[in-house]
């Protein structure tokens, strides 16, 4: 049984939007939730550096969503960059290889701590994506195979490289706890709570089912940002999560 505060805390927001103004408007709802915020490209790209430190002082804890994919030693200074700024995590692509998880983290150590002060954040591994579908992993990029397989060998190679955990649909959640043991993260997207809209999602599952599945945080976009209240929202969201 979680309290209201633990299971805030478990809940990342994706705040998808283009500007920090509007960002903004849904963070003042929101004010008082002790909930993560996720900052995606959209937004990094729009609002940059200055958003993110503005997040942090406000106290929230910060999922940068860049999924970085570069040769080694850009990933490294990129993982430096982002670290500085504080971001409690923020994630690579697996497929960059096992070199470059370990410059992630490399450059994870060198932003922490030092004038920036900054904790070390959480490394998180970009599996496949769930928007890609068997047919383009096989023909297009080249991975034979089934999804899965392809999910739990990059969650396994994340996890050789020291990573702390993948992003994952949460129907893989049990298959990469078997493979990765329990402690290794499953940050899972693709939530909807009972009878909301499923959007663009294809596979997705209530936030109590997930946790049940061994989801470690959920990510929740729409259900609570498209919400005619969305503090509303995410408070029932909160409330069917306690029990679990
Ligand atoms: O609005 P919705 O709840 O569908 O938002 C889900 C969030 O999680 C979005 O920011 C999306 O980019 C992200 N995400 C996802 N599926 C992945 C990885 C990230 O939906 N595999």
């Amino acid at each position: 049984m979680l309290t209201k505060k633990n299971a805030a805390e478990r809940i990342m927001v994706a705040l998808d939007y283009p500007t920090a103004q509007a960002a903004e408007r849904l963070i003042e709802q929101l004010q008082g939730i002790p909930c993560w915020m996720k900052v995606g490209l959209q937004l990094f790209y729009a609002a940059g550096p200055q958003f993110v430190s503005a997040l942090k002082e406000r106290g929230y804890k910060v999922f940068l969503d860049v999924k970085m994919h570069d040769i080694p030693n850009t990933v490294k200074g990129g993982a430096e960059s982002v670290t500085k700024l504080g971001v409690d995590m923020f994630n690579v692509h697996a497929a960059g290889g096992k070199r470059m998880m370990q410059a992630a983290l490399e450059g994870a150590d060198k932003g922490a701590g030092g004038v920036s002060g900054s904790a070390k954040p959480l490394v998180i591994a970009v599996t496949q994506l769930t928007s890609t579908s068997q047919t383009v992993m096989n023909e297009e990029i080249g991975i034979s195979g089934s999804v899965e397989r392809a999910v739990i060998r990059y969650a396994k190679l994340a996890q050789e490289a020291g990573l702390h955990g993948v992003v994952a649909s949460p129907h893989e959640a049990v298959s990469i706890k078997g493979a990765c043991g329990n402690t290794f993260l499953a940050i899972t997207p693709g939530i909807r709570p009972e009878g909301a809209d499923i959007g663009d999602q294809s596979r997705v599952m209530t936030p109590a089912e997930a946790f049940r599945q061994g989801s470690d945080y959920i990510v929740i976009g729409r259900p609570v940002t498209a919400a005619p209240e969305p503090r509303q929202a995410l408070e029932s969201i909160i409330e069917s999560i306690i029990s679990v």
